[in-house]
């Protein structure tokens, strides 16, 4: 092993504690110990304890931890090419854009890569507001989560009240840009004003009708949404709702845009548009695409104006090729070994599995499942639907018993099972049991 890893792998507690004080970190769940090593799903601590990751890292390893056949394509590639500058042209980003847009919906053929999934976000509002004349409003969702930039911060539940004590990007409130108009989610779920969701989607239709037609000077650009809310509460937005938005895009001259930086691949489909159906004007894709490495991928539809060389998307690592190779490879690891099909099957298991225990565990309100993206809604009535307040137990509990789950946003109830696309129905099996026995320890 290289002396310095010795070195590093090595530190004592008491190092550790010494050289923590130089460290700032603005967010994420703090952990209970520090993470060591990493195989698949599991990921062991530097006591040894072993845990089943269902938090994928922030969603973003689909190959699980440490995936040998990455190791050895960074190894590889790396032996002849590492950061290229976007100005200069390589093979893999041409790989890459072709491949991807083999994959995507069939309207959208071409790519920006950037640095980051909040990158890419800001990317497609500038493209959206390039497209079209005039705009300066982009609509977006109560409960959405874009980032934590600045702009994309504004675009999200962040820079609203619903954060609460959560967050500390509101301490930045007044450099948040007024781009963005919220409109009603359609959370069916907690819908109390009829018995019937279907109404639901309707209301929120017709508001953001309304926000377009009243609200708004001028013409709007994009309405910006993810076709699942993950940090808001996994709130997966009904296959009507996302048709009547596409309609109200076509009507009203405005582009849409879906946020796939958790969707892309993790519900079973390359894209949202296989799930849904509807096809958007603009991809972005980001977070597990780069299997580890940062990297976003903006997704274009044809017949729109894309990025122009006059610097109007340009970043340092917008290009970096160890990422892109990475993208690449994992698409092909996904096609080889059927990953989709199994994120479509394990994800079910999980779900029913969730589901089934609804009768013993009441506290169980709503299971909300598409492949592997998947929210558990813990109510302490399933009447009135409030948050149950031992949500923070049960997570703590899993950890106990070797479990890691997600929680995201400010709606801590609503517990994330998201393991990577690898995840194994014996793995499942394993992660139904823990999360059973978490459910009888913290709530019995
Ligand atoms: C749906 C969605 N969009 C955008 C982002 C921003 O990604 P990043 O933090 O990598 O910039 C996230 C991150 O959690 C996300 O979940």
């Amino acid at each position: 092993m290289d002396k310095l890893l010795e070195k590093v792998y090595g530190m004592s507690a008491e190092e550790m504690a010494a050289a923590k004080e130089h460290l700032m970190v603005g967010g994420g769940s703090p952990f209970t110990t520090a993470l060591q090593t990493g195989d698949g799903i599991r990921v062991t601590d530097i006591n040894g304890k072993t845990y089943i990751d269902c938090t994928s890292q922030s969603w973003a390893l689909y190959l699980g931890h440490a995936n040998k056949e990455i190791r050895e394509i960074v190894y590889e590639h790396m032996q002849n090419q590492s950061h290229i500058h976007q100005g200069f042209d390589t093979k893999i980003r041409y790989a890459l854009a072709k491949k991807l847009t083999e994959i995507a919906p069939p309207h959208i053929n071409r790519v920006s890569f950037t640095a980051s999934s909040g990158l890419g976000i800001e990317a497609a509002i500038k493209l959206s507001l390039k497209n079209v004349e005039g705009s300066r409003k982009v609509i977006v969702l109560d409960d959405a989560y874009h980032g934590n930039s600045l702009t994309t911060a504004a675009a999200s539940w962040t820079s609203t009240q619903a954060s609460g004590k959560f967050t500390g990007v509101m301490n930045f409130r007044n450099g948040l840009n007024d781009l963005f108009i919220r409109v009603p989610n359609p959370y069916t779920y907690q819908w109390k004003k009829t018995n019937n969701p279907e109404d639901c989607v309707d209301y929120c239709l017709a508001a953001m009708e309304n926000a377009i037609q009243r609200e708004v000077v001028g013409q709007v650009a994009a309405i910006l949404l993810e076709p699942i809310q993950a940090s808001g509460g996994q709130i997966i937005l009904p296959k009507r709702y996302l048709e009547g938005v596409r309609a109200l895009a076509d009507k009203y001259g405005c582009l849409l845009i879906f946020d796939e930086i958790q969707t892309y691949c993790r519900i079973g489909e390359w894209f949202a548009y296989n799930y849904f159906g509807v096809e958007p004007d603009i991809i972005c894709t980001g977070k597990a695409i780069g299997a580890g490495f940062p990297m976003a991928a903006v997704l274009l539809r044809d017949g729109l104006k894309g990025f122009e060389m006059n610097a109007e998307e340009l970043h340092t690592f917008a290009n970096n090729t160890v990422s892109q190779v990475c993208a690449l490879k994992q698409i092909e690891i996904i096609e080889r070994d059927n990953l989709l099909e199994n994120t479509r099957n394990v994800g079910k298991i999980l779900g029913d599995g969730v589901k089934s225990m609804m009768n013993a565990y009441p506290e169980i309100g709503d299971v909300r499942q598409a492949g592997l993206h998947i929210g558990v809604e813990m109510v302490a009535d399933p009447v009135t639907k409030e948050a149950h307040p031992a949500a923070a137990k049960i997570k703590s509990t899993a950890v106990e018993n070797g479990l890691i789950l997600g929680t995201g946003g400010f709606r801590k109830h609503i517990l994330k099972i998201k393991p990577p696309l690898i995840t194994t129905p014996a793995d499942a099996a394993e992660i139904l049991e823990r999360w059973e026995a978490t459910l009888k320890a913290s709530l019995r």
